[in-house]
């Protein structure tokens, strides 16, 4: 077993009296490439948003490398090495998407404005963001893409710059909320094949939320947390996760399969 990057143990948050998340408990390992899945409304972003220091959980314990994290701040988390995107991607529509990349990157060197100007550390500094940013878009196989208006991007090119907007903090541990919704196939089959390569080679440990079980289960993670209801109903490999009754039951069953229809439907109006 890899060491543990992330750790979840009995998280709970409840609104008013909504129970969005029961009692959830799960690890990440270092290198790993994590599929999160569950049908509408069972707590998927909001297990994010406590991860992530947004919302303050009801109960429940959060590691991120080891440290407890649990009543961390959004930026002191950032700081650990540990980045998230969102399930609705918004991009500074009038910028570039070379500079949409350069803003986000935590421990940017922040002298007073008007030396700033003058200062040559702080053209170094964005030299060296640049170069950074050049680079996750050949990671990402999109250096094309570089001088492009974000206002011009197609829904699923967004989702790919707001991936690699995520990626420029050289973070270790990435939590991705639906990268791929509303993205047409052949995007969306490379934005997982970017991101497998990606874990393989950096060794960086991802999370990754996917509302269509048929679609991630031939994506080549190495494991999938199904959840329903605010619970995780299972964790295992995806050969597992196909074979396992309750998921069948519970997701594959005919809202499931309402849901996977509609989400294909989706991903061809999009592109
Ligand atoms: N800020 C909030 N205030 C009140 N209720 C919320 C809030 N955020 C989420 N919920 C509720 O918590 C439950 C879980 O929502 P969540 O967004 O985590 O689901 P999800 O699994 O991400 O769903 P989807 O697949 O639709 O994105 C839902 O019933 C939702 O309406
Ligand atoms: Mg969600």
């Amino acid at each position: 077993m890899p060491e543990t990057v992330l750790k979840v143990e009995n998280l709970r948050k409840e609104f008013g009296g909504l129970i969005a998340v029961g009692n959830v408990s799960f690890e990440i390992g270092e290198g790993e490439f994590v599929g999160l899945i569950g049908p509408n409304g069972c707590g998927k972003s909001t297990t994010f948003n406590c991860i992530s220091g947004l919302l303050e959980q009801t109960a429940g314990d959060i590691e991120i490398f080891g440290q407890n994290a649990a009543d961390m701040r959004p930026d002191e988390i950032q700081n650990l090495g540990f980045t998230r995107t969102f399930q609705h991607t918004r991009l500074w529509r009038r910028m570039t998407v070379i500079e949409n990349l350069m803003v986000p990157p935590r421990n940017q060197f922040a002298p007073n404005r008007l030396l700033a100007i003058f200062s040559p550390r702080t053209r170094k500094a964005e030299a060296e963001r640049l170069a950074r940013a050049y680079a996750v878009l050949d990671q990402l196989e999109v250096p094309h893409m570089a001088h492009n208006l974000a206002s011009e991007l197609s829904g699923g090119q967004s989702k790919l710059v707001d991936i690699g907007r995520s990626m420029m903090g050289d973070p270790q541990l990435l939590l991705l909320d639906e990268p791929v919704a509303g993205v047409a196939g052949p995007l969306a089959l490379k934005i997982f094949n970017n991101l497998r390569r990606i874990v393989t080679e950096t060794g960086i440990s991802v999370l990754v939320i996917e509302h269509n079980m048929d679609f991630i289960l031939r994506q080549g993670v190495d494991r999938i947390i199904v959840m329903n209801e605010g619970e995780i109903l299972m964790v295992g490999t995806p050969e597992e996760v196909r074979s396992n009754r309750a998921v069948i039951e519970a997701y594959l069953g005919a809202a499931g399969e309402d849901e996977t229809e509609g989400a294909g439907e989706e991903a061809e109006a999009s592109e």
